[in-house]
């Protein structure tokens, strides 16, 4: 049942549309490389489950969980590894899915933190870009939607750990 503080903003079939799309030009890319697609959870989950379905060349999957330290709902930039990744980086190409790039601290510490283990190559496909509360001018290699700003849940996103298992995205508008 559709929440009355909820606005769904991208549907499921545009979802599916739009990580066909993104699965094509990653394969194209990855062709004969050593691709390892590396989910950020818990926010990526739904995403890269789809995401690595679209993608036509062999790969290698994994997780990790980072957690950031700031006040209330922003991220300090200050970054802990919870749970690093089960394979060896050495000679992969790292491919960092987020479901959402925000400020931006936390894409740029796992580049960082991600590019001095031995990885061919590290790049980012993220499923919202979202410009509001941007602090550092990261670059995203694969971007599923360009969303200007508002609080979005569903898909793998959360407020409080709720809305996750929505199958689409949507603005969730303070309760009046
Ligand atoms: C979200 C998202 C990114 C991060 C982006 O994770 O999945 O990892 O915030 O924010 P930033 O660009 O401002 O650093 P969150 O901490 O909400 O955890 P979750 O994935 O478990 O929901």
């Amino acid at each position: 049942m559709q929440e009355k503080n909820l606005k769904i903003i991208v549907d499921a079939g545009a979802l599916q549309i739009r990580i066909k799309e993104l699965g094509q030009i990653i394969s194209e890319d990855y062709a004969g490389k050593n691709l390892l697609v590396l989910g950020v959870l818990k926010g990526a989950f739904i995403f890269m489950a789809d995401l690595v379905r679209a993608i036509e060349v062999p790969l290698a999957l994994d997780f990790i969980q980072v957690s950031s330290y700031g006040k209330g709902s922003s991220s300090s930039g200050e970054i802990i590894l919870k749970s690093a990744p089960t394979i060896d980086l050495a000679g992969r190409d790292v491919l960092l899915v987020e479901d959402i790039v925000d400020s931006g601290l936390t894409i740029q510490w796992l580049i960082n933190h991600f590019s001095c283990q031995g990885a061919n190559s590290v790049k980012v496909c993220a499923l919202i870009d979202k410009g509001e509360r941007r602090v550092l001018p990261v670059h995203i290699d694969y971007c599923g939607f360009y969303i200007a700003q508002g609080f979005l849940v569903g898909y793998g996103l959360d407020m409080n750990e709720q809305y996750r298992s929505l199958p689409a995205i949507s603005h969730l508008r303070p309760s009046p």
